[in-house]
Protein backbone atom coordinates (compact mmCIF):
# COMPACT_ATOMS: atom_id res chain seq x y z
CA UNK A 1 0.00 0.00 0.00
CA UNK A 2 1.12 3.57 -0.40
CA UNK A 3 1.96 5.23 2.28
CA UNK A 4 -0.46 7.03 3.77
CA UNK A 5 0.31 10.86 4.41
CA UNK A 6 1.71 10.98 0.81
CA UNK A 7 1.73 14.68 0.03
CA UNK A 8 -1.71 14.84 -2.34
CA UNK A 9 -1.25 16.53 -6.27
CA UNK A 10 -4.36 18.03 -6.62
CA UNK A 11 -6.02 18.20 -9.90
CA UNK A 12 -9.19 19.98 -10.17
CA UNK A 13 -11.40 20.13 -13.07
CA UNK A 14 -14.41 21.61 -14.32
CA UNK A 15 -16.80 20.08 -16.97
CA UNK A 16 -20.07 20.60 -17.70
CA UNK A 17 -22.49 18.17 -15.85
CA UNK A 18 -25.64 16.42 -16.87
CA UNK A 19 -27.24 18.90 -14.63
CA UNK A 20 -24.97 22.26 -15.90
CA UNK A 21 -23.23 21.66 -12.16
CA UNK A 22 -19.19 21.04 -11.88
CA UNK A 23 -16.98 18.17 -10.32
CA UNK A 24 -14.10 18.46 -8.60
CA UNK A 25 -11.71 15.28 -8.39
CA UNK A 26 -8.61 14.73 -6.32
CA UNK A 27 -5.85 12.27 -7.36
CA UNK A 28 -3.28 10.63 -4.97
CA UNK A 29 0.37 10.80 -5.80
CA UNK A 30 0.89 7.56 -7.58
CA UNK A 31 -2.76 7.89 -8.68
CA UNK A 32 -3.73 4.85 -6.91
CA UNK A 33 -6.64 6.57 -5.27
CA UNK A 34 -8.70 9.21 -6.54
CA UNK A 35 -11.76 10.92 -5.07
CA UNK A 36 -14.60 13.90 -5.17
CA UNK A 37 -17.56 15.36 -5.32
CA UNK A 38 -20.14 15.28 -8.37
CA UNK A 39 -22.85 17.85 -8.04
CA UNK A 40 -25.72 15.13 -8.94
CA UNK A 41 -28.03 17.97 -8.91
CA UNK A 42 -27.80 21.67 -8.24
CA UNK A 43 -26.41 22.26 -4.89
CA UNK A 44 -26.68 18.19 -3.98
CA UNK A 45 -23.42 17.37 -3.83
CA UNK A 46 -22.21 13.67 -3.67
CA UNK A 47 -18.46 12.25 -2.66
CA UNK A 48 -17.09 9.32 -4.07
CA UNK A 49 -13.48 7.87 -3.79
CA UNK A 50 -12.14 5.31 -5.26
CA UNK A 51 -9.13 2.80 -4.79
CA UNK A 52 -7.00 1.03 -7.83
CA UNK A 53 -6.09 -1.97 -6.63
CA UNK A 54 -2.10 -3.13 -6.68
CA UNK A 55 -3.33 -6.67 -6.97
CA UNK A 56 -4.88 -5.84 -10.74
CA UNK A 57 -4.29 -8.98 -13.01
CA UNK A 58 -4.11 -8.54 -16.38
CA UNK A 59 -6.17 -11.44 -18.48
CA UNK A 60 -7.79 -10.35 -21.97
CA UNK A 61 -10.44 -13.05 -21.07
CA UNK A 62 -11.34 -11.45 -17.39
CA UNK A 63 -11.25 -7.85 -17.49
CA UNK A 64 -10.51 -6.18 -14.17
CA UNK A 65 -13.37 -5.35 -11.88
CA UNK A 66 -14.68 -2.64 -9.70
CA UNK A 67 -16.91 -3.07 -7.00
CA UNK A 68 -19.58 -0.33 -5.89
CA UNK A 69 -19.94 -0.59 -2.03
CA UNK A 70 -23.13 0.41 -0.82
CA UNK A 71 -23.95 1.23 2.75
CA UNK A 72 -27.51 0.39 4.46
CA UNK A 73 -28.94 3.06 6.86
CA UNK A 74 -29.92 5.07 4.64
CA UNK A 75 -27.56 6.95 5.52
CA UNK A 76 -24.65 5.30 7.06
CA UNK A 77 -21.83 6.16 5.19
CA UNK A 78 -20.16 3.86 2.67
CA UNK A 79 -16.58 5.85 3.02
CA UNK A 80 -16.50 5.94 6.66
CA UNK A 81 -17.84 2.24 7.41
CA UNK A 82 -17.70 -0.27 4.55
CA UNK A 83 -14.46 1.37 3.81
CA UNK A 84 -12.55 1.35 6.87
CA UNK A 85 -14.56 -1.44 9.09
CA UNK A 86 -15.26 -3.61 6.28
CA UNK A 87 -13.51 -4.32 3.07
CA UNK A 88 -11.13 -1.55 2.62
CA UNK A 89 -7.16 -1.29 2.38
CA UNK A 90 -7.47 0.27 5.94
CA UNK A 91 -8.48 -0.50 9.05
CA UNK A 92 -9.74 2.52 11.46
CA UNK A 93 -6.28 2.38 13.06
CA UNK A 94 -4.95 2.89 9.35
CA UNK A 95 -3.49 -0.52 9.29
CA UNK A 96 -3.44 -2.74 6.25
CA UNK A 97 -6.35 -4.99 6.27
CA UNK A 98 -5.44 -8.18 5.22
CA UNK A 99 -8.73 -9.55 4.02
CA UNK A 100 -9.51 -6.21 1.66
CA UNK A 101 -11.25 -6.74 -1.32
CA UNK A 102 -8.95 -4.95 -3.37
CA UNK A 103 -7.14 -8.38 -3.99
CA UNK A 104 -10.26 -9.13 -5.94
CA UNK A 105 -11.39 -5.36 -7.83
CA UNK A 106 -11.19 -1.93 -7.83
CA UNK A 107 -13.54 -0.16 -4.91
CA UNK A 108 -15.44 2.71 -5.33
CA UNK A 109 -17.28 4.00 -2.75
CA UNK A 110 -19.89 6.45 -2.32
CA UNK A 111 -21.59 8.10 0.50
CA UNK A 112 -25.58 7.86 -1.01
CA UNK A 113 -27.75 9.03 -0.85
CA UNK A 114 -26.71 12.96 -0.27
CA UNK A 115 -26.68 14.11 2.75
CA UNK A 116 -24.67 10.81 3.78
CA UNK A 117 -21.09 11.26 5.49
CA UNK A 118 -19.58 13.41 3.56
CA UNK A 119 -21.73 14.20 0.91
CA UNK A 120 -24.14 17.23 1.70
CA UNK A 121 -26.76 19.43 0.22
CA UNK A 122 -26.83 23.10 0.65
CA UNK A 123 -30.62 23.34 0.74
CA UNK A 124 -32.36 20.63 2.76
CA UNK A 125 -34.78 20.00 0.05
CA UNK A 126 -32.82 18.54 -1.69
CA UNK A 127 -32.79 15.37 0.49
CA UNK A 128 -34.27 12.35 -1.42
CA UNK A 129 -37.55 11.16 -0.45
CA UNK A 130 -37.32 7.47 -2.40
CA UNK A 131 -34.94 4.42 -2.82
CA UNK A 132 -35.59 5.97 -7.22
CA UNK A 133 -34.27 9.16 -6.30
CA UNK A 134 -31.14 7.95 -4.91
CA UNK A 135 -30.64 5.64 -7.54
CA UNK A 136 -31.26 8.82 -10.61
CA UNK A 137 -28.58 10.54 -8.05
CA UNK A 138 -26.51 7.82 -8.48
CA UNK A 139 -26.59 7.47 -11.96
CA UNK A 140 -25.40 10.69 -12.90
CA UNK A 141 -22.04 10.63 -10.57
CA UNK A 142 -21.50 7.49 -12.73
CA UNK A 143 -22.25 9.18 -16.21
CA UNK A 144 -19.52 11.93 -14.94
CA UNK A 145 -17.23 9.21 -13.53
CA UNK A 146 -17.33 6.78 -16.64
CA UNK A 147 -18.34 8.36 -19.82
CA UNK A 148 -15.26 10.45 -20.06
CA UNK A 149 -12.92 7.93 -19.16
CA UNK A 150 -12.08 4.90 -21.40
CA UNK A 151 -10.14 2.89 -18.68
CA UNK A 152 -12.81 2.94 -16.45
CA UNK A 153 -15.16 1.99 -18.86
CA UNK A 154 -12.90 -1.80 -19.67
CA UNK A 155 -13.81 -2.84 -16.12
CA UNK A 156 -16.81 -4.02 -15.04
CA UNK A 157 -18.91 -2.86 -12.51
CA UNK A 158 -20.33 -4.72 -9.48
CA UNK A 159 -22.57 -3.30 -7.38
CA UNK A 160 -22.18 -4.87 -3.82
CA UNK A 161 -25.05 -3.84 -1.33
CA UNK A 162 -25.21 -4.19 2.63
CA UNK A 163 -28.16 -3.80 4.07
CA UNK A 164 -30.97 -0.66 3.30
CA UNK A 165 -27.94 -0.68 0.59
CA UNK A 166 -29.85 -3.38 -0.99
CA UNK A 167 -32.70 -1.52 -2.10
CA UNK A 168 -30.54 1.72 -3.04
CA UNK A 169 -28.53 -1.23 -5.36
CA UNK A 170 -31.82 -2.96 -7.24
CA UNK A 171 -33.32 0.35 -7.92
CA UNK A 172 -29.75 1.76 -9.29
CA UNK A 173 -29.25 -1.28 -11.20
CA UNK A 174 -32.04 -0.79 -13.31
CA UNK A 175 -31.41 3.00 -13.42
CA UNK A 176 -27.77 2.36 -14.54
CA UNK A 177 -29.11 -0.14 -16.97
CA UNK A 178 -31.79 2.28 -18.76
CA UNK A 179 -29.00 4.62 -19.09
CA UNK A 180 -26.75 2.39 -20.51
CA UNK A 181 -29.77 1.28 -23.23
CA UNK A 182 -30.59 5.18 -24.00
CA UNK A 183 -26.91 5.77 -24.74
CA UNK A 184 -26.42 8.20 -21.93
CA UNK A 185 -23.80 5.91 -19.66
CA UNK A 186 -20.73 4.02 -20.84
CA UNK A 187 -20.18 1.55 -18.40
CA UNK A 188 -20.15 -2.48 -18.24
CA UNK A 189 -23.06 -3.44 -15.25
CA UNK A 190 -21.36 -7.31 -14.27
CA UNK A 191 -24.02 -7.54 -11.69
CA UNK A 192 -25.50 -6.66 -8.52
CA UNK A 193 -25.27 -8.42 -4.70
CA UNK A 194 -27.48 -8.27 -2.01
CA UNK A 195 -25.64 -9.01 1.55
CA UNK A 196 -28.24 -9.07 4.20
CA UNK A 197 -30.53 -6.58 2.10
CA UNK A 198 -33.88 -5.39 3.29
CA UNK A 199 -35.16 -6.31 0.35
CA UNK A 200 -38.61 -7.15 1.81
CA UNK A 201 -39.59 -5.57 5.30
CA UNK A 202 -42.55 -7.52 5.37
CA UNK A 203 -40.87 -10.76 5.24
CA UNK A 204 -37.71 -9.97 7.43
CA UNK A 205 -40.31 -8.47 10.26
CA UNK A 206 -42.32 -12.09 10.32
CA UNK A 207 -38.92 -13.82 10.42
CA UNK A 208 -37.84 -11.97 13.62
CA UNK A 209 -39.93 -13.24 16.24
CA UNK A 210 -39.81 -17.49 14.49
CA UNK A 211 -36.22 -17.30 14.45
CA UNK A 212 -35.70 -15.25 18.39
CA UNK A 213 -38.08 -18.35 19.33
CA UNK A 214 -36.30 -21.17 18.28
CA UNK A 215 -33.10 -20.04 19.16
CA UNK A 216 -34.55 -19.32 23.13
CA UNK A 217 -34.24 -15.54 22.53
CA UNK A 218 -37.91 -15.27 22.54
CA UNK A 219 -40.43 -17.12 24.48
CA UNK A 220 -44.16 -18.16 23.17
CA UNK A 221 -45.25 -15.08 24.62
CA UNK A 222 -42.62 -12.21 23.04
CA UNK A 223 -43.79 -14.38 19.69
CA UNK A 224 -46.70 -13.79 19.85
CA UNK A 225 -46.54 -10.00 20.80
CA UNK A 226 -43.88 -10.13 17.96
CA UNK A 227 -45.81 -11.63 15.42
CA UNK A 228 -48.99 -9.39 16.27
CA UNK A 229 -47.16 -6.15 15.39
CA UNK A 230 -45.62 -8.03 12.34
CA UNK A 231 -49.46 -8.45 10.95
CA UNK A 232 -50.13 -4.73 11.69
CA UNK A 233 -46.99 -3.80 9.44
CA UNK A 234 -48.43 -6.28 6.37
CA UNK A 235 -51.76 -4.20 7.05
CA UNK A 236 -50.43 -0.84 6.80
CA UNK A 237 -48.36 -2.40 3.90
CA UNK A 238 -51.63 -3.40 2.41
CA UNK A 239 -53.54 0.21 2.98
CA UNK A 240 -50.23 1.77 1.69
CA UNK A 241 -49.38 3.31 5.44
CA UNK A 242 -45.69 3.24 4.37
CA UNK A 243 -44.56 5.75 7.17
CA UNK A 244 -47.03 4.50 9.84
CA UNK A 245 -45.41 0.93 8.66
CA UNK A 246 -42.13 2.58 9.61
CA UNK A 247 -43.42 3.62 12.85
CA UNK A 248 -44.69 0.07 13.99
CA UNK A 249 -41.37 -1.42 12.53
CA UNK A 250 -39.50 0.53 15.22
CA UNK A 251 -41.96 -0.13 17.94
CA UNK A 252 -41.45 -4.09 17.14
CA UNK A 253 -38.08 -3.62 17.56
CA UNK A 254 -38.65 -2.13 21.24
CA UNK A 255 -41.06 -5.54 22.00
CA UNK A 256 -38.06 -7.81 20.53
CA UNK A 257 -35.59 -5.89 22.90
CA UNK A 258 -37.71 -5.79 26.14
CA UNK A 259 -38.74 -9.65 25.34
CA UNK A 260 -35.45 -11.00 24.65
CA UNK A 261 -33.41 -8.81 27.67
CA UNK A 262 -31.83 -6.54 23.92
CA UNK A 263 -30.70 -9.15 21.96
CA UNK A 264 -28.20 -8.08 19.35
CA UNK A 265 -30.20 -6.92 15.87
CA UNK A 266 -26.69 -7.65 14.04
CA UNK A 267 -26.07 -10.97 15.59
CA UNK A 268 -28.64 -13.37 17.85
CA UNK A 269 -25.93 -14.77 19.84
CA UNK A 270 -25.21 -11.35 21.77
CA UNK A 271 -26.78 -8.30 23.57
CA UNK A 272 -27.16 -5.34 21.97
CA UNK A 273 -24.22 -2.96 23.05
CA UNK A 274 -21.53 -6.01 23.12
CA UNK A 275 -21.46 -7.02 19.31
CA UNK A 276 -18.45 -5.35 17.33
CA UNK A 277 -20.14 -1.85 16.81
CA UNK A 278 -18.35 1.16 17.37
CA UNK A 279 -19.87 4.39 16.24
CA UNK A 280 -19.60 6.75 18.65
CA UNK A 281 -23.18 8.97 19.15
CA UNK A 282 -21.71 12.28 17.80
CA UNK A 283 -21.33 10.12 15.05
CA UNK A 284 -25.20 10.31 13.94
CA UNK A 285 -24.98 13.83 13.22
CA UNK A 286 -24.42 15.03 10.14
CA UNK A 287 -24.79 18.01 7.68
CA UNK A 288 -24.92 22.05 7.63
CA UNK A 289 -28.52 22.39 8.70
CA UNK A 290 -29.94 23.47 12.04
CA UNK A 291 -30.95 20.58 13.98
CA UNK A 292 -34.14 22.23 15.11
CA UNK A 293 -36.20 21.71 12.17
CA UNK A 294 -35.63 17.91 12.26
CA UNK A 295 -36.50 17.51 15.85
CA UNK A 296 -39.96 15.97 15.49
CA UNK A 297 -38.24 13.16 13.39
CA UNK A 298 -35.55 13.01 15.92
CA UNK A 299 -37.19 12.21 18.25
CA UNK A 300 -39.17 9.62 16.73
CA UNK A 301 -36.02 7.99 15.40
CA UNK A 302 -34.15 8.30 18.36
CA UNK A 303 -34.90 4.67 19.11
CA UNK A 304 -34.16 3.59 15.49
CA UNK A 305 -30.20 5.75 15.75
CA UNK A 306 -29.76 3.97 19.06
CA UNK A 307 -30.63 0.48 17.92
CA UNK A 308 -29.72 0.79 14.42
CA UNK A 309 -25.76 2.02 14.37
CA UNK A 310 -24.43 0.53 11.82
CA UNK A 311 -20.91 0.35 12.35
CA UNK A 312 -19.55 -3.08 12.81
CA UNK A 313 -16.08 -2.58 13.71
CA UNK A 314 -14.41 -2.77 17.16
CA UNK A 315 -10.86 -2.79 16.51
CA UNK A 316 -9.95 0.63 19.15
CA UNK A 317 -10.12 3.20 16.51
CA UNK A 318 -12.84 6.03 16.64
CA UNK A 319 -14.69 6.22 13.05
CA UNK A 320 -15.69 9.60 13.68
CA UNK A 321 -12.70 11.15 14.82
CA UNK A 322 -10.91 9.51 12.07
CA UNK A 323 -13.17 10.40 9.16
CA UNK A 324 -14.00 14.23 10.90
CA UNK A 325 -9.39 14.36 11.68
CA UNK A 326 -6.97 12.93 9.49
CA UNK A 327 -8.96 11.53 6.54
CA UNK A 328 -11.03 14.88 6.06
CA UNK A 329 -7.13 16.33 6.13
CA UNK A 330 -5.71 13.92 3.64
CA UNK A 331 -8.87 14.76 1.15
CA UNK A 332 -8.53 18.06 1.11
CA UNK A 333 -12.17 19.28 -0.62
CA UNK A 334 -14.66 18.32 2.37
CA UNK A 335 -16.14 21.81 3.27
CA UNK A 336 -15.11 22.87 6.91
CA UNK A 337 -18.44 23.29 7.63
CA UNK A 338 -19.36 19.40 6.32
CA UNK A 339 -18.82 16.88 9.74
CA UNK A 340 -18.88 13.29 8.89
CA UNK A 341 -21.69 11.24 10.64
CA UNK A 342 -21.58 7.17 10.63
CA UNK A 343 -25.48 7.19 10.07
CA UNK A 344 -27.45 10.59 8.80
CA UNK A 345 -30.80 10.73 10.75
CA UNK A 346 -32.02 13.29 8.45
CA UNK A 347 -31.44 10.81 5.18
CA UNK A 348 -33.25 8.64 7.39
CA UNK A 349 -36.12 10.49 8.18
CA UNK A 350 -36.63 11.97 4.61
CA UNK A 351 -37.30 8.34 3.72
CA UNK A 352 -39.57 6.97 5.95
CA UNK A 353 -42.19 6.47 3.69
CA UNK A 354 -39.73 4.72 1.48
CA UNK A 355 -37.75 2.75 4.08
CA UNK A 356 -40.89 -0.28 4.53
CA UNK A 357 -41.22 -0.56 0.42
CA UNK A 358 -40.29 -4.23 -0.71
CA UNK A 359 -38.48 -4.19 -3.77
CA UNK A 360 -38.80 -7.57 -4.75
CA UNK A 361 -40.33 -6.70 -8.08
CA UNK A 362 -37.08 -5.23 -8.76
CA UNK A 363 -34.64 -7.91 -8.03
CA UNK A 364 -37.04 -9.97 -10.78
CA UNK A 365 -37.11 -7.31 -13.37
CA UNK A 366 -32.99 -7.13 -13.00
CA UNK A 367 -33.07 -11.13 -13.27
CA UNK A 368 -35.64 -11.62 -16.43
CA UNK A 369 -33.08 -9.20 -18.17
CA UNK A 370 -30.45 -11.40 -17.38
CA UNK A 371 -28.04 -9.69 -14.83
CA UNK A 372 -26.32 -11.50 -12.60
CA UNK A 373 -28.16 -11.37 -9.07
CA UNK A 374 -26.18 -12.80 -5.92
CA UNK A 375 -27.64 -12.91 -2.63
CA UNK A 376 -25.69 -13.60 0.65
CA UNK A 377 -26.29 -13.81 3.91
CA UNK A 378 -24.85 -14.22 6.96
CA UNK A 379 -26.51 -16.72 9.59
CA UNK A 380 -26.48 -15.31 12.99
CA UNK A 381 -28.20 -12.08 11.89
CA UNK A 382 -31.71 -10.86 13.34
CA UNK A 383 -32.25 -7.42 11.24
CA UNK A 384 -32.10 -9.14 7.58
CA UNK A 385 -32.31 -12.65 9.02
CA UNK A 386 -31.90 -16.17 6.42
CA UNK A 387 -35.16 -16.92 7.05
CA UNK A 388 -36.78 -13.78 5.66
CA UNK A 389 -34.18 -13.42 2.52
CA UNK A 390 -35.33 -16.89 1.92
CA UNK A 391 -38.83 -15.76 2.08
CA UNK A 392 -38.45 -13.11 -0.59
CA UNK A 393 -36.39 -15.04 -2.37
CA UNK A 394 -39.71 -17.86 -2.75
CA UNK A 395 -41.59 -14.68 -3.69
CA UNK A 396 -39.85 -14.24 -7.07
CA UNK A 397 -41.63 -14.66 -10.04
CA UNK A 398 -38.20 -15.13 -11.98
CA UNK A 399 -39.01 -18.45 -14.35
CA UNK A 400 -35.74 -20.17 -13.62
CA UNK A 401 -37.25 -20.22 -9.25
CA UNK A 402 -38.12 -23.82 -9.14
CA UNK A 403 -35.25 -25.00 -11.21
CA UNK A 404 -32.87 -22.77 -8.84
CA UNK A 405 -34.76 -24.09 -5.50
CA UNK A 406 -34.08 -27.67 -6.55
CA UNK A 407 -30.52 -27.65 -6.91
CA UNK A 408 -28.07 -28.96 -4.53
CA UNK A 409 -25.89 -26.66 -2.06
CA UNK A 410 -22.09 -26.81 -2.80
CA UNK A 411 -20.09 -26.74 0.64
CA UNK A 412 -17.83 -23.74 0.96
CA UNK A 413 -14.27 -23.56 3.02
CA UNK A 414 -11.36 -21.81 3.79
CA UNK A 415 -7.69 -22.73 3.16
CA UNK A 416 -6.22 -23.44 6.16
CA UNK A 417 -9.34 -23.28 8.29
CA UNK A 418 -11.61 -25.99 9.54
CA UNK A 419 -14.70 -26.55 8.85
CA UNK A 420 -17.58 -25.57 6.79
CA UNK A 421 -17.78 -21.75 6.36
CA UNK A 422 -20.82 -21.73 3.83
CA UNK A 423 -23.02 -22.80 1.30
CA UNK A 424 -23.68 -21.92 -2.58
CA UNK A 425 -26.86 -22.65 -4.48
CA UNK A 426 -26.70 -21.73 -7.77
CA UNK A 427 -28.72 -21.71 -11.15
CA UNK A 428 -28.24 -19.60 -14.37
CA UNK A 429 -27.93 -15.63 -13.35
CA UNK A 430 -28.68 -16.23 -9.33
CA UNK A 431 -26.22 -17.17 -7.09
CA UNK A 432 -27.42 -17.54 -2.89
CA UNK A 433 -24.59 -17.62 -0.24
CA UNK A 434 -25.60 -18.53 3.41
CA UNK A 435 -22.28 -17.33 5.38
CA UNK A 436 -21.95 -19.65 8.32
CA UNK A 437 -20.55 -17.92 11.43
CA UNK A 438 -21.63 -14.63 10.61
CA UNK A 439 -24.31 -12.22 11.59
CA UNK A 440 -24.75 -8.56 9.95
CA UNK A 441 -21.75 -7.39 9.05
CA UNK A 442 -20.38 -10.68 6.75
CA UNK A 443 -16.94 -9.31 5.59
CA UNK A 444 -16.13 -8.45 8.94
CA UNK A 445 -17.22 -12.00 10.77
CA UNK A 446 -16.26 -14.25 7.80
CA UNK A 447 -13.29 -12.40 6.30
CA UNK A 448 -11.53 -15.00 4.46
CA UNK A 449 -14.90 -16.56 2.84
CA UNK A 450 -16.36 -13.35 1.87
CA UNK A 451 -13.22 -12.23 0.34
CA UNK A 452 -13.64 -15.65 -2.02
CA UNK A 453 -16.69 -15.03 -2.31
CA UNK A 454 -16.08 -11.13 -3.33
CA UNK A 455 -13.84 -12.87 -6.48
CA UNK A 456 -16.05 -15.18 -7.43
CA UNK A 457 -19.21 -12.65 -7.96
CA UNK A 458 -17.01 -10.33 -9.81
CA UNK A 459 -15.34 -12.81 -11.65
CA UNK A 460 -11.86 -11.35 -10.75
CA UNK A 461 -8.73 -12.69 -12.44
CA UNK A 462 -7.57 -12.87 -9.18
CA UNK A 463 -10.10 -15.31 -8.17
CA UNK A 464 -8.41 -18.24 -7.82
CA UNK A 465 -4.77 -16.48 -6.49
CA UNK A 466 -5.41 -17.23 -2.93
C1 LIG B 1 -3.54 -12.98 5.46
O1 LIG B 1 -4.18 -13.73 4.45
C2 LIG B 1 -3.48 -14.86 4.02
C3 LIG B 1 -4.27 -15.51 2.92
O2 LIG B 1 -4.68 -14.56 1.98
C4 LIG B 1 -3.25 -15.81 5.18
O3 LIG B 1 -2.48 -16.90 4.77
C5 LIG B 1 -2.58 -15.07 6.32
O4 LIG B 1 -2.49 -15.91 7.44
C6 LIG B 1 -3.32 -13.83 6.69
N1 LIG B 1 -2.63 -13.07 7.70
C7 LIG B 1 -3.20 -12.60 8.79
C8 LIG B 1 -2.34 -11.80 9.70
O5 LIG B 1 -4.39 -12.78 9.03
C1 LIG C 1 -9.49 8.22 -16.05
O1 LIG C 1 -8.52 7.55 -16.81
C2 LIG C 1 -7.20 7.97 -16.71
C3 LIG C 1 -6.33 7.09 -17.59
O2 LIG C 1 -6.61 7.32 -18.91
C4 LIG C 1 -6.73 7.99 -15.27
O3 LIG C 1 -5.42 8.44 -15.16
C5 LIG C 1 -7.69 8.83 -14.47
O4 LIG C 1 -7.29 8.87 -13.16
C6 LIG C 1 -9.09 8.31 -14.60
N1 LIG C 1 -10.04 9.07 -13.85
C7 LIG C 1 -10.81 8.55 -12.92
C8 LIG C 1 -11.80 9.42 -12.26
O5 LIG C 1 -10.70 7.40 -12.59
C1 LIG D 1 -22.58 -14.33 -14.50
O1 LIG D 1 -22.58 -15.54 -13.77
C2 LIG D 1 -22.18 -16.68 -14.51
C3 LIG D 1 -22.36 -17.87 -13.60
O2 LIG D 1 -21.68 -17.72 -12.39
C4 LIG D 1 -20.76 -16.50 -14.99
O3 LIG D 1 -20.37 -17.59 -15.77
C5 LIG D 1 -20.66 -15.22 -15.80
O4 LIG D 1 -19.33 -14.98 -16.17
C6 LIG D 1 -21.18 -14.04 -14.99
N1 LIG D 1 -21.13 -12.83 -15.76
C7 LIG D 1 -20.58 -11.72 -15.28
C8 LIG D 1 -20.63 -10.53 -16.18
O5 LIG D 1 -20.05 -11.66 -14.20
C1 LIG E 1 -20.64 26.37 4.51
O1 LIG E 1 -19.54 26.95 3.84
C2 LIG E 1 -19.80 27.44 2.56
C3 LIG E 1 -18.50 27.95 2.00
O2 LIG E 1 -17.52 26.97 1.99
C4 LIG E 1 -20.86 28.50 2.61
O3 LIG E 1 -21.17 28.90 1.29
C5 LIG E 1 -22.08 27.96 3.28
O4 LIG E 1 -23.04 28.98 3.41
C6 LIG E 1 -21.76 27.39 4.63
N1 LIG E 1 -22.95 26.81 5.20
C7 LIG E 1 -23.30 26.99 6.44
C8 LIG E 1 -24.58 26.38 6.87
O5 LIG E 1 -22.61 27.59 7.24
Amino acid sequence: MEKFYVLCLLVFFSFSLFHGGTARAVKSRGGSEEWGYVEVRPKAHMFWWLYKSPYRVEQPSKPWPIILWLQGGPGASGVGIGNFEEIGPLDTNLKPRNSTWLKKADLLFVDNPVGTGYSFVEDTKLFVKTDDDAATDLTTLLIELFNRNESLQKSPLYIVAESYGGKFAVTAGLSILKAIEAGKLKLKLGGVALGNSWISPEDFVFSWGPLLKDVSRLDNNGLEKSNSLAEEIRQQLKDGQYEEATNTWSQLESVISKNSNSVDFYNFLLDSGTGPLALSTSAVSNGIFALKRYSRYLKKYSRYLSSLRVSPGNDGGDLDSLMNGVIKKKLKIIPANVSWGGQSDYVFSRMAGDFMKPRIAEVDELLAKGVNVTVYNGQLDVICATKGTEAWVDKLKWEGLQDFLSKERTPLYCKGDQGTKGFLKSYKNLQFYWILGAGHFVPVEQPCVSLNMAGAITQSPAAEAS
